[in-house]
């Protein structure tokens, strides 16, 4: 796997020397916060077949069973304040949007903030985590993105079979998995080297591909639902949501919420 990803990569990739595979692992994002701690640098990256404790937003696990998907982090480390990384996780999903359409010639929607969606299924999510240094600097961002390939419907839990999907449902083919990290991979990069000065680029295309913005919404806090309309992508990646209880507007950021339709998963 590794020889065919590496060879499907492009020549000015920049991050070759980092890049790591591994048939089976815990999670890559957990994998590449201990690398972070012990000095690794910007670009270093992880692959895996499989993962044995995948993680996903909100202390979720995510499901990644071998031979399926792309389970991919990839370590960053920008040396900034946190607020001027608030948009990272839209600019992931962008990025992970342009891999998927260079390989298959499909491009997902997104569901705000990290879900891949086709078809009103999830295709995919990414989990962004970072870490501060004594300056209150970022020391270090991980991007932690799966994308589901060749799974069936009857692969997935039977929880997750009504909103699950993939990318050979859509497709009703086979993906080339190399071919796809490697994209992946390509597109992080190119993600990174426009992170700040390509921020507002990014963001009018995260509005196109968001297919949350005009929905009605419920957004889940803890034990908390509130109900609004998703008006508009903010400066900083967070929803800007008209409430329907009291008709304020106002920014939501992805931190502690959870999004759904009204009427189901999107
Ligand atoms: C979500 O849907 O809530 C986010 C899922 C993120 C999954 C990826 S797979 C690679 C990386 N390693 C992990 O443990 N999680 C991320």
């Amino acid at each position: 796997m590794l020889d065919r990803i590496l060879a499907a990569l492009p020549r000015d990739y920049p991050w070759q020397a980092g890049l790591q595979y591994f048939d089976s692992i815990d999670s890559t994002n957990t994998y590449l916060k201990k690398q972070a701690a012990l000095g690794a640098p910007h670009g270093t990256a992880a692959i895996a077949d499989c993962q044995t404790l995948g993680r996903g937003r909100l202390g979720r696990s995510f499901q990644s069973p071998s031979g399926c998907g792309i389970y991919l982090s990839v370590l960053l480390r920008p040396n900034c304040p946190p607020q001027d990384l608030m948009h990272l996780t839209c600019a992931a999903a962008e990025a992970m949007c342009d891999a998927v359409e260079t390989t298959t010639g499909l491009r997902p929607g997104i569901k705000w903030t990290n879900d891949l969606v086709v078809g009103n299924r999830k295709i995919a999510g990414i989990l962004t985590e970072n870490g501060l240094n004594a300056q209150g600097l970022v020391d270090y961002a991980i991007i932690g993105t799966g994308i589901n390939c060749c799974q069936q419907p009857e692969d997935f839990p039977p929880e997750l079979r009504s909103t699950a999907g993939s990318l050979a449902m859509a497709l009703g083919r086979s993906v080339d998995r190399p071919e796809l990290a490697a994209q992946m991979l390509a597109a992080l990069a190119r993600m990174d080297d426009a992170l700040f000065t390509g921020k507002e680029r990014m963001l009018s295309r995260y509005r196109q591909d968001c297919i949350t913005l005009g929905k009605e919404i419920s957004l889940v806090r803890g034990t908390e639902i509130r109900h609004g309309t998703a008006l508009d992508i903010g400066p900083q990646g967070d929803l800007i949501v008209r409430f329907r209880d009291t008709g304020e507007v106002a920014p939501v950021s992805s931190g502690e919420v959870s999004v759904r339709g009204l009427y189901g998963y999107v």
